[in-house]
């Protein structure tokens, strides 16, 4: 998406050189870029928090760096990150300050909004979060007919839903096993029937998770819940207490809705949804894994943060990172990032990952309302490895489109088997590999691979990835990779000069289902939609009464 008249971002001298820079790269194989520079893969690597990065399968050069690091001087991304962590109300279209990294500072730390240092508070119901969790875990907590909590139903849906799902999948190793927890988002009653399915509701709990307590999904299946709880337990209203809490920043819908200010979990407006998962919205994860390991997560986050706030941008994990992404996206074109976790347990990141840049950077104006003009959030897709490699792979080595892979390996398994671990790292180190260098045509023939098959065979190679290694997934390296996420959509957002807290993008498509619900039990209703719409829902209509 390109705007036909330049804009501010473009007629910054820093983003002209990139432009001016960018043929170069173009016509330069990573090939080259290796043997012209033996120790360029020692050189263009990052070990920082416990978290190496190899980025020399990038295609850039020395020169690409620094012309990318000015990039961001120009943009402002330094004064943005210190606005950010000062407490600013940098997410302007709401009127809100972004203070999610306040969510991990540590006890005792101070973080400023309007005046008032908001860490006590933080930590206030960190504990009593950790107090419940300990009861439920133990057994203390019991429900309403005395039975102990074996289940965990988390209604919520984004980020009240695809954090708390990732973290809960990432650390199922450091879960309690006698306790299920289970996620419902959906709206489709299908989400709600299966998650409750051969479960007794005297040992259940359910978790309403939604920071406005207005969605209307999670809303219809709180609601749901409800009756399905009372309809198993006798109809006694007062079951409710026992079996409902909720996390949010609405105490009055939550009172309306008939949960106990006692049972809820509050955060705050500075925290977005999407980047809530650290907050009260973690309580499936503190539930799943105990009080101790969640702030172990907390504290991988908080190190990867003071990382970000402090560390030279030339030296800083997110920058390079997200620097790294606007080279491929608006100087070599690619639309999208693979995401390729080699951990089973991760399998859930890049969902996760989804809402967190794509609504965060699916954006096309700038803070002041202005065009943007040049392409903003990629697409970020994936898969765990190596699963993804007997399916889409083929496409990012042979296709036409260009697509930036991150492969995230870990030195140990939490489950080793035999040599799959050494089988499953073998791949992420070849993948790589493959990408970067692909097999010429003259390789092909030197190996007797006949004449018409060369062209089918043949790798172009010049592929660019990311691999990121860690020693072992625990609670911590979950939460650096989260924070690791977070700060390259913030830098990114700062290079493109837009928004990424806000998200008017959804709101469309919500305003309109509103006013379809009605009319598709009432055939009497008249449909005032355009023709296609006016059809489908007439064709609905017929259906729905089978
Ligand atoms: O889809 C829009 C959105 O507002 C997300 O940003 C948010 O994570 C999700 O809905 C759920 O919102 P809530 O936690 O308020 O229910």
């Amino acid at each position: 998406m390109t705007d036909s008249s330049s804009t501010a971002l473009q007629a910054l001298p820093a983003w002209k050189a990139l432009q001016a820079h960018a043929p170069k790269l173009q016509a330069q194989h990573l090939r080259e870029l290796f043997a012209t520079d033996p120790q360029r893969g020692e050189r263009l690597a990052l070990d920082a928090v416990g978290i190496y990065l190899d980025y020399s399968k990038n295609r850039i050069n020395d020169d690409t760096l620094r012309l990318l690091l000015s990039l961001a001087e120009a943009t402002g991304v330094r004064e943005r990150i210190d606005a950010m962590f000062r407490g600013e109300r940098i997410n302007t279209t709401e009127g809100r300050a972004v203070l999610h990294v306040a969510l991990r500072a540590p006890r005792g730390a101070k973080i400023l909004f309007d005046g008032a240092d908001v860490v006590p508070g933080v930590h206030e119901v960190l504990d009593r979060m950790a107090g419940f969790a300990e009861r439920v875990r133990g057994g203390a907590w019991l429900g309403h007919g005395g039975k102990r909590i074996r289940h965990i139903v988390n209604i919520g849906i984004g980020g009240s839903d695809l954090g708390p799902v990732m973290a809960y999948e990432a650390l199922r190793h450091y879960s309690q096993r006698d306790l299920d927890v289970r996620f419902v988002s959906n709206v489709d009653g299908t989400d709600f029937a299966e998650a409750v399915q051969g479960i007794d509701a005297a040992e259940t709990l359910f978790i309403i998770a939604s920071k406005t307590f207005t969605t209307l999904e999670t809303m219809t299946n709180a609601h749901s819940a409800r009756d399905w709880l009372l309809s198993r337990l006798g109809g006694d209203a007062s079951a409710v207490a026992k079996h409902f809490v909720a996390l949010s920043t609405n105490a009055e819908a939550v009172s309306k809705f008939g949960i106990a200010t006692d049972n809820m979990f509050g955060f705050w407006d500075w925290v977005g949804g999407r980047y809530s998962m650290d907050s009260a919205i973690g309580l499936s994860t503190m539930l799943a894994i105990g009080p101790e390991h969640f702030r172990a997560m907390l504290d991988g986050m908080h190190q990867m943060d003071e990382h970000f706030r402090l560390a030279p941008f030339e030296r800083n994990l997110p920058v390079l990172m997200g620097l790294i992404g606007i080279w491929n996206s608006n100087f070599l074109g690619a639309h999208s990032v693979a995401v390729l976790p080699y951990e089973q347990y991760l399998k859930r990141f890049p969902a996760y990952l989804q809402q967190l840049t794509m609504e965060s950077n699916g954006k096309r104006v700038r803070l002041d309302g202005a065009p943007i003009g040049v392409d903003t959030g990629p697409i970020y897709w994936g898969e765990p490895g190596t699963n993804g490699q007997h399916s889409f792979y083929q496409l990012i080595h042979q296709g036409t489109r260009l697509v930036p892979c991150d492969f995230i390996g870990f030195g140990r398994s939490l489950n080793p088997l035999g040599d799959h671990h050494d089988q499953l790292m073998a791949n992420v180190f070849a993948q790589g590999e493959a990408l970067a260098f692909g097999k010429t045509a003259d390789e092909l023939r030197a190996e007797g691979v006949a004449e018409a098959l060369v062209p089918h065979k043949s790798f172009e190679g010049n592929r660019p990835s990311n691999t990121l290694l860690l020693d072992e997934l625990t609670p911590a390296a979950l939460g650096k990779l989260v924070a690791l996420y977070e700060h390259i959509v913030f830098t990114q957002g700062a290079v493109w000069g837009l928004n990424c807290f806000d998200q008017w993008g959804v709101e469309l498509g919500k305003a309109l289902a509103q006013r379809i619900i009605p009319e598709l039990g009432d055939a009497n209703v008249a449909l005032k939609h355009d023709s296609s719409t006016n059809t489908l829902i007439g064709r609905y209509r017929q259906l729905r009464r089978g």
